[in-house]
């Protein structure tokens, strides 16, 4: 079932389930984006509560990031936490991340989860649309960044290492109008291009969506490479989504961020013989 009502029995009908106790990851390094807060903060907590060995926090401030480290050394008192800054709207940011990875002895897993929703037109310091910028040709550039530790490490180890795309089911919903022009990325960087509430946003899941598939056709097998949707989650993701209703649908239908970060190291860790995959109720589905 597709659509808004698909969309809604599935938020009641599923619930998300962390990884079997059973998994270790003892002695692999994992950075998550955006680690500082919500999903991504989740899943490297639920990273680091399987044994983990070190979790690098990819944040935009990094007093955040220490707050974070602190709650996932709470928990998880043997995992080294590092925090890195990183700022998806800053080429030379994402670049300086990119080669102090290459530093890293070892990078198993990678997920790209930083993102924003934003509903109103907003320029970002690069000049692209502020959802293109930080949820696609941030997510893209980082991950062509961070592929060839990936790469070195599975060859290193004997094991394909792991880069999972944090994208939505809403990337379904979107007519994506801009195909049609002769420069997509110009198009989306013109004001009157926008549409209406969440278009952009559901725009940009799409191209994180062709992305990782598109990557992974190109990729060898030393990476698997797939994509998930974490489920509707109660996250500041939100926060400036003013649609009216918005906050009683949120209460009904939305997972924990608990339960997202639970899709997230799900199809992180799991799913080892699906490429190119877009992974939903931790499953693989069309
Ligand atoms: N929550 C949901 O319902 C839902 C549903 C489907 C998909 N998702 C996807 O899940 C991912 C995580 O969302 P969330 O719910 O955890 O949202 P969130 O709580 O708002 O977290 C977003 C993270 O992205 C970071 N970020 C934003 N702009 C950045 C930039 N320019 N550079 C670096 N980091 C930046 C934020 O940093 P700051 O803290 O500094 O702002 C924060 O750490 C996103 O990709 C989102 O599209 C979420």
């Amino acid at each position: 079932m597709g659509g808004l009502l698909g969309f809604m029995y599935r938020q009641l009908s599923f619930t998300p389930k962390p990884l079997p106790q059973e998994i270790n990851l003892s002695g692999k390094t994992a950075i998550v984006t955006g680690g500082n807060v919500g999903l991504g903060l989740e899943s490297a907590k639920q990273l680091a509560s399987r044994g983990l060995s070190r979790v690098i926090l990819a944040v935009r401030t990094p007093s955040k990031g220490e707050a974070a480290k602190q709650e996932i050394i709470r928990e998880s008192p043997s995992c080294d936490v590092q925090v890195w800054q990183l700022d998806q709207e800053s080429y030379d940011s994402m670049r300086a991340f990119g080669e102090r990875a290459q530093t890293l002895d070892r990078l198993d897993i990678v997920i790209l989860c930083a993102g924003v929703k934003l509903l109103e037109f907003t320029k970002s310091n690069s000049g692209h649309e502020m959802n293109v910028q930080v949820n696609h040709l941030g997510t893209a550039l980082l991950s062509l960044l961070l592929l060839d530790p990936l790469q070195q490490t599975a060859k290193k180890k004997g094991t394909p290492s792991r880069l999972t795309i944090v994208t939505s089911e809403v990337h379904f919903w979107t007519e994506f109008k801009e195909k049609n022009a002769p420069d997509t990325l110009a198009r989306m960087d013109e004001p009157d291009s926008f549409g209406q509430g969440m278009d952009r946003y559901n725009s940009s899941k799409l191209l994180n969506v062709l992305w990782l598939r598109e990557l992974n056709s190109k990729t060898g097998s030393d990476v698997i490479i797939n994509g998930v949707n974490p489920g509707l989650c109660a996250s500041s993701l939100h926060r400036s989504d003013t649609t009216p209703g918005i906050g009683t649908f949120n209460t009904v239908f939305a997972w924990t961020p608990a339960q997202g970060g639970h899709c997230l190291v799900d199809a992180a860790v799991r799913h080892p013989d699906n490429r190119g995959a877009y992974i939903s109720e931790q499953k693989v589905k069309q």
